[in-house]
Formats: structure tokens, sequence, C-alpha cells
């Protein structure tokens, strides 16, 4: 069980390094677009460079704005080649089309989080073609009147049982028993603002 801040803000990024209870940063352009207006690039290096000032090689996942999956392969490789930093992790939303973009990123050596995942076979697909994280969207999908628990109980069992390379992220997290339920139901890791 880990936990990630699902943030993009500078100072809670510093104060959760500093208390050294953060083991993965998430962003997406929603979290992006509530900071001071800056350059993308330069803001996600200033997240990764506070990760270097604290010696920790954390994963940092950043989202591509791309939709075009051609686009979204040729933006994801210039943040790995910009950001000075080892552990970046591409976002991928997840989508039919978007399973080949996961699949080639990864012959890349590109880690990719697939997000945006409300259903078993999204977050088991992803996982199958090469997804280093699936992150199912757990809040949104109880508004939608899904079981995200059972949800995570099966995508649990399909990585263990085909020994896949891959964890489950539950983002959408809005109070603190989320977070209990989520690691109950055999979830890696919890994203929490
Ligand atoms: C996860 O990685 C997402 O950034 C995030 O949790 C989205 O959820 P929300 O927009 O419902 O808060």
């Amino acid at each position: 069980m880990k936990l990630f801040a699902d943030t993009a803000n500078l100072k809670e990024i510093e104060s959760l390094l500093q208390k050294g209870v953060v083991q993965g940063i998430t962003t997406n352009p929603s979290l992006l677009a509530k900071e001071p207006k800056a350059d993308f690039y330069q803001h996600i290096q200033d997240i990764c460079d506070l990760c270097l000032r604290y010696k920790l090689d954390i994963p940092v996942s950043v989202e591509v704005f791309a939709t075009d999956p051609d686009k979204m392969i040729t933006q994801a490789e210039e943040i790995i080649q910009r950001i000075e930093y080892g552990n970046v992790n591409i976002k991928i939303p997840v989508g039919f089309e978007e399973l080949r973009v996961i699949s080639q990123l990864r012959t890349k050596g590109i880690r990719v989080n697939c997000t945006c995942c409300f259903t078993s076979a999204q977050l088991q697909l992803a996982a199958l073609s090469g997804a280093r994280y699936v992150s199912l969207f757990y809040n949104r999908l109880i508004d939608i009147g899904g079981d995200p628990s059972k949800c995570l109980r099966q995508v649990r069992k399909f990585i263990d049982d085909n020994s896949l390379d891959c964890e489950i992220i539950a983002g959408s997290i809005r109070n603190p028993y989320d977070l209990e339920k989520s690691w109950e139901n055999g979830c890696h890791i919890v994203t929490a603002s």
C-alpha cells in the first residue's frame, strides 16, 4: 500500500516531501490549471526539482494534453526528453486507440500511468498493453452508481493472476475513508489531494 499526492501545487508538494509521507506525485491538466500561470515544462521541472532536493526518486505522473494517439506519443517523448528527472511517468487517458499508445510507449521504455478508468475492463486492458500504473477514478465511479471496491478486487486479482508489472492507483479520492476502502480491496496506491 502506497500513498501518492494528487497535486501540482509546489508548496503542498514541498510540505509533503519535508514530512517524508509521500511516495509519488500525480498531476493532471486541471490541477496544473489551478496553479499560477507558468510554462508547462518549467512547472513540471519545478516539481521534479523538489523531489531531487529532498533526494527522492519517486514517480511523478504527467498527463499528455494531445488527443490524437500519434501526437500523444510525440508529446510523451518530448516530456521525457525535456524534463530532467529519471522517474517521470506519462499519463495517458484510457481509450481503445490509446492502448496502442501505451504499448508503443512501453516498447520505447517510457512508463505509462493509464488514467480516467471507470471499468475493470479498461484497467485490465491497459495493464495488458503495458501500463506501469492503471488509475481508477474512485469517487467519480461512485457518482455514476458504480462499485469501485468490486472493481479494485477484480483488477487486483487479474494483475496478480497474470503476474503483470502494473500497480493500481485509486484517484478521485475525497475523504480518508476512501483510502481505507481502496487499500482493503487490493489497491496498490491511493493518490489523494
Ligand atoms: C488522478 O490521478 C486524478 O488526477 C484525480 O484523482 C482526478 O479526480 P477528481 O478530478 O475527481 O478529483
